[in-house]
């Protein structure tokens, strides 16, 4: 079945609301190609990093670079299969479009869980207790609605390595009982602030291939909103806009919100998107009582300036306290925007974390701008530097790309955790003829001056996305994950929909208004040189069912009726090459295609190109995240996020709100081998071999 959503739910996400913010302008000039050519492709690091920190864990470096499918090998010499070679559409047989309330994968192939919210994760972790809302125990396990899944293989056979999994955010009617729905009391907060962040855990392959979690290993770490402190880095850090009461030099703050997609960058470290850290604040950025009714007429209060809040504009056009979100404001002064006006201000940033080390400190990176971060993936360009394709997740809002002023240091991995504190961030602007142009959001530089109320690159990064605005970035129907494939130096952009694109706000690529299925555009950088000021784009596909017309969905004709998808969100490429895509179709899942969310391999290259197939199936009401692949290519880790809530009323076998809306039967619901608790499902061939 194929028709519309009318409300977009994503992410867990009231998207009603906060999208209603947006205001950036439309239309951008045509800019000429550029020519640019030089050194040829260099692939991924290779060979030995620096050897301190693993030595000190007892960990081998061999194959650290390999993570999440990034193979440290070097393509141009290795055998490649016909059948998997870069591009191509891996082979499998397909599963239907359905939903059900269990996960469904591939003939062949076989799902476990891996790991559950609730499951421990440090060695002293309590039991898991359903409906508790005891916060030191739950920052000891597994965290809520896990999204981002990275892999570091800890050695040279890759049956040892780290995962590192973002908890984005909670569910609270389908944690707690109806009472703790309602009354909300402190320790609530605090349990739903313990159940974010992150979490870090040693996994070992037996010779079957199945993998569990090392539950004594040193290296198991809980990152959390609750109490793990962080480091701010960069333009921003120390700057009066960044200080608190608590935090007087600004370069100090407690946790991370809503993580969503990240990154495993090639050194090994851990990229956490901080996404909708907007929805965590609350107080009144007007002097009134009055209520408003809608986020998008408080929306145009705000830029109409009858806001009064110190830092009105900024929290405008990002959303803060502007719509229904969570209420840690009640409990914790931070929260609240009236008691300390800057604390967002430390909220919407890229955190990075050295998973080998868990006493280290997590550092925001300012350099990298605050937005709402999808994920923050990356790339050695040929000339060494490191860049970094980053999505601001929101209607109308823009992609962005770090390039590092300095190059990876191959030699020395420590040396390279102050990589992301210096270089430039650049936004884009699609032209229709085919061209994309980076401008970089440099202080000085033609409207971001003094004048326009930036007085310093610390204002540019806290309010990147109106430093964007002057610049006439492109907006887009929300760039969820971009994911650069090392194989072929393509970029992959996941632009999820935009119920809110009129038919007069379409462009040459983003044609369809209202797109309520989404599209995912392809990126060549001139030369393979990603650090390029002008680059070309092109549609791989435009999702919904292309047996409709009136949708507009653009396909390969060799996809079956199985193997078109709406709504992109997160990408992977495998070790060959391939473009894997999961789905975030919200609430609205039974409108925009009439399966559950999923995993589809998509060919983009050759006869295949724009040809895709279904290889995963979540339950109902779940989102599918994280897909990460280990360097052998032999297992995918996918995240079942939010498992019996999105648009749970559409599927008839439920017939209610959400899976557990009833609390005598939230748990007996299900067993133990299907995932009703958000958790990271590891796949693999039967027998063993390649997916795909
Ligand atoms: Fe958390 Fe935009 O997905
Ligand atoms: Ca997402
Ligand atoms: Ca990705």
């Amino acid at each position: 079945m194929s028709g519309r959503s009318n409300t977009d739910v994503n992410c867990g996400v009231m998207l009603e609301d906060d999208e209603n913010v947006r205001s950036s302008p439309v239309g951008a000039p045509t800019f000429g190609e550029v020519a640019a050519a030089r050194m040829g492709r260099r692939g991924f690091l290779k060979g030995a990093m620096g050897t301190t920190a693993y030595a000190a864990l007892a960990i081998a470096p061999a194959s650290l670079l390999a993570a999440c499918g990034q193979d440290a090998g070097d393509e141009t010499t290795a055998a490649v299969e016909p059948a998997r070679s870069p591009g191509s559409l891996p082979s499998f047989t397909e599963i239907s479009h359905g939903v059900s309330t269990d996960h469904v994968v591939a003939p062949g192939y076989q799902a476990d869980i891996l790991i559950r919210w609730g499951d421990p994760v440090v060695a002293d972790a309590p039991a898991f207790v359903p409906g508790s809302t005891d916060a030191d125990a739950q920052e000891k396990q597994f965290g809520y609605n896990n999204d981002y899944v990275g892999f570091i293989p800890l050695n040279d056979d890759g049956s040892r390595g780290v995962l590192c999994v973002n908890h984005e955010f909670t569910s609270r009617d389908v944690m707690f009982p109806y009472d703790l729905r309602f009354n909300s009391p402190a320790e609530l907060a605090e349990m739903e602030m313990a159940a974010h962040g992150g979490s870090i855990v040693e996994i070992a392959r037996d010779a079957d291939g199945i993998w569990t979690v090392v539950s004594d290993s040193n290296l198991n770490r809980r990152i959390s909103t609750r109490s793990t402190v962080m480091n701010i880095s960069g333009p921003a850090a120390g700057h009066v806009r960044m200080q608190t009461n608590a935090d007087p030099t600004g370069t100090s703050v407690i946790g991370t919100v809503n993580n969503c997609a990240g990154g495993i960058t090639p050194y090994g470290s851990y990229l956490m998107a901080e996404e909708n850290f907007h929805f965590y604040f609350r107080g009144k950025l007007h002097d009134t009582d009055r209520q408003w009714e809608t986020d998008s007429e408080l929306a145009a209060l705000c830029m109409a300036g009858e806001a009064t809040h110190p830092e009105a504009r900024n929290f405008c056009r990002y959303g803060v306290a502007m719509g229904r979100g969570y209420d840690w404001g009640r409990h914790f002064e931070r929260f609240d925007i009236n008691k300390e006006p800057n604390e967002a201000n430390r909220f919407g940033w890229v955190v990075e974390v050295d998973p080998l080390d868990p006493a280290s400190t997590p550092v925001k990176r300012t350099a990298l701008g605050r937005f709402k971060h999808e994920g923050a993936e990356s790339i050695i360009n040929k000339d060494g530097r490191l860049v970094i394709y980053m999505g601001d997740d929101q209607r109308f809002d823009y992609l962005y790309r770090f390039v590092s002023k300095n190059t990876v240091n191959t030699d020395d991995r420590a040396a390279n955790f102050g990589l992301l504190d210096e270089g430039t961030l650049s936004v884009a602007r699609f032209s229709d003829d085919g061209s994309l142009t980076w401008m970089p959001l440099i202080h000085g530089q033609g409207p971001l001056t003094a004048e326009n109320g930036f007085d310093s690159q610390a204002d540019v990064m806290i309010e990147t996305r109106r430093a964007a605005d002057l610049l006439e970035a492109t907006p887009l129907d929300r760039p969820e994950d971009v994911e650069p494939n090392p194989k072929t130096n393509k970029v992959y952009v996941a632009l999820t929909n935009n119920s809110r694109r009129t038919p007069g706000q379409t462009d040459a690529m983003q044609d369809r208004g209202p797109n309520f299925w989404g599209l995912i555009v392809e990126l060549s950088p001139p030369d393979d040189d990603h650090a390029a000021d002008t680059f070309r784009w092109d549609i791989l596909v435009k999702a919904g069912d292309p047996s409709v017309p009136q949708i507009g969905a653009k396909f390969s004709p060799s996809t079956s009726a199985n193997g078109w998808f709406a709504c992109p969100d997160n990408l992977a490429i495998d070790p060959s090459g391939r473009l894997w895509v999961t789905t975030d179709q919200g609430s609205g899942w039974s409108q925009t295609s009439g399966t559950a969310d999923g995993v589809w391999a998509l060919g983009t290259h050759g006869d295949q190109r724009g040809t895709s197939a279904m290889f995963y199936r979540v339950p109902a009401g779940a989102e599918m995240c994280g897909p990460c692949f280990t360097p052998d290519g032999e297992t995918l880790f996918v995240a079942v996020q939010h498992p019996g809530t999105d648009g749970a009323l559409a599927f008839e076998p439920h017939g209610r709100a959400s899976t557990f809306e009833d609390p005598m039967t939230r748990w007996p619901d299900f067993d133990d081998a299907t995932p009703p608790r958000p958790s990271v499902v590891a796949i693999r061939r039967q027998g063993g071999g390649p997916i795909g």
